[in-house]
């Protein structure tokens, strides 16, 4: 397969980006032209820097020329989209351009090259778990009903899910909605792009006022590794193109589902694998889905925040609402087994906790024999 593929430079595109290739997968990377402040993308991905393409989501076919979407019709199979505006707190209009407008705009891109190729293309949207808002029990993989919990950012990935349903008529490109789970760095080796998503549980942890958590009993942490996501979403991007036509998107989550651990689980599992690391512990503190959800999107109205507080507030009801992400169609689409990164390497991950080391034998050969 050949990807068109946005979001490179993101945490989830370079996971892709490096799996991609060990699967004999060819990438055409869109970027934006203008990224102040940002690595160049020559240095990040020096291999793929003759096959970029320049573009921004917001534009309408992400402002590629005649030319580029003539030469891209010739092999691209599917087109990608994992850009997005990831700030939770960010503003609606912002949020609005970059991910509703940017993912009709990958379908139309989509549709362009597969009018213009008069091959099959398919379409692949990154959206998210947290589309479900307020939403508990088990999450079904099919369109979702408006909700009034949702923040601007869930909306945002809402209303894109909405308009690609909408608009997606027969005949034409295969979409598949792909709402991702919060990711971590790779399982390997820890990289991660950013410090963003559940990092900040990680990164509040001595700040947490009164040193409690407010989180429904039985609540999980849906997360996975990126390079796990990346693979996954490969896979179920592939069983889309083999399989025949769909009349309507075919939604997965592309999460840990019923294999997430819940948030008291994966706090005691890092504490038993480092209780040093921890200077101070968290008290979980039972509380309902409203009480959870009210604070994580009112505080700021009471309490001067900043920026980086109010995403991390958003984040509580991340890890503090009891649901379970069904991912029967995921399996459906997938050859392989299902992510399900065990609760331990989650834990290592959040926190940075140091791998496991092997024992060494003690230098008394009497004792060594005990030690295989
Ligand atoms: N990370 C998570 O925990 C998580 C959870 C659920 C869902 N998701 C979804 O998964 C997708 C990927 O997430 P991520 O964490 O990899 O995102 P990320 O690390 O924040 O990266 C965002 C990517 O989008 C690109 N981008 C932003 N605006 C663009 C524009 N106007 N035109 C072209 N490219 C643009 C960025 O490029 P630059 O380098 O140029 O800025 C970057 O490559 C997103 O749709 C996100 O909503 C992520």
């Amino acid at each position: 397969m050949k990807l068109l593929l946005t979001g490179i430079t993101g945490q989830l595109g370079t996971a892709v980006a490096e799996i991609a290739p060990r699967r004999g997968i060819e990438i055409v990377p869109l970027v934006r032209r203008a990224r102040p402040g940002q690595v160049p993308f020559e240095r990040l991905f020096p291999s793929l820097a003759a096959a970029r393409v320049g573009g921004d989501v917001r534009e309408p076919l992400w402002g590629l020329t005649d030319a580029e979407l003539d030469e891209l019709a010739q092999d691209v199979d599917a087109v990608v989209n994992l850009a997005g505006d990831t700030n939770w707190a960010g503003s609606g209009r912002d949020l609005y351009a970059v991910n509703v407008l940017g993912a009709l705009g990958g379908y139309e891109v989509a549709r362009e090259l597969q009018r213009r190729s008069g091959r099959r293309v398919v379409y692949g949207y990154a959206s998210s778990i947290f589309v479900a808002g307020g939403t508990l029990g088990r999450i079904a993989e099919t369109p979702l009903a408006p909700d009034r919990h949702r923040t601007a950012y869930e909306h945002s990935k809402w209303l894109a899910e909405q308009e690609l349903t909408r608009r997606h008529g027969p005949g034409e490109p295969d979409v598949l909605i792909s709402r991702v789970a919060a990711l971590l760095g790779d399982s390997q080796t820890g990289a991660t792009r950013k410090r963003n998503s559940l990092y900040l549980l990680a990164e509040r942890w001595d700040e947490l006022p009164g040193r409690v958590l407010p989180a429904m009993r039985g609540a999980r942490v849906d997360v996975l590794p990126r390079d796990l996501a990346a693979g996954t979403l490969l896979d179920a991007l592939a069983g889309l193109h083999r399989s025949g036509p769909r009349p309507e998107p075919v939604v997965t989550h592309l999460s840990a589902g019923e294999r997430a651990p819940s948030i008291r689980g994966l706090l005691e599992v890092a504490r038993a694998i480092a209780p040093l690391h921890f200077g101070k512990w968290l008290r979980l503190v039972p509380a309902s889905a409203e009480q959870v959800l009210w604070l994580s999107a009112n505080a700021e109205r009471f309490l001067p925040l900043s920026q980086a507080w109010r995403n991390s507030l958003t984040g509580l009801r991340y890890i503090g609402l009891d649901r379970v992400m069904e991912r029967g169609r995921l399996a459906g689409l997938v050859d392989g087994p299902l992510p399900e990164p065990s609760t331990e390497l989650l834990a290592r991950l959040l926190f940075d906790l140091p791998a496991p080391k092997r024992p060494l034998a003690p230098a008394d050969s009497g004792l060594s024999r005990f030690l295989a």
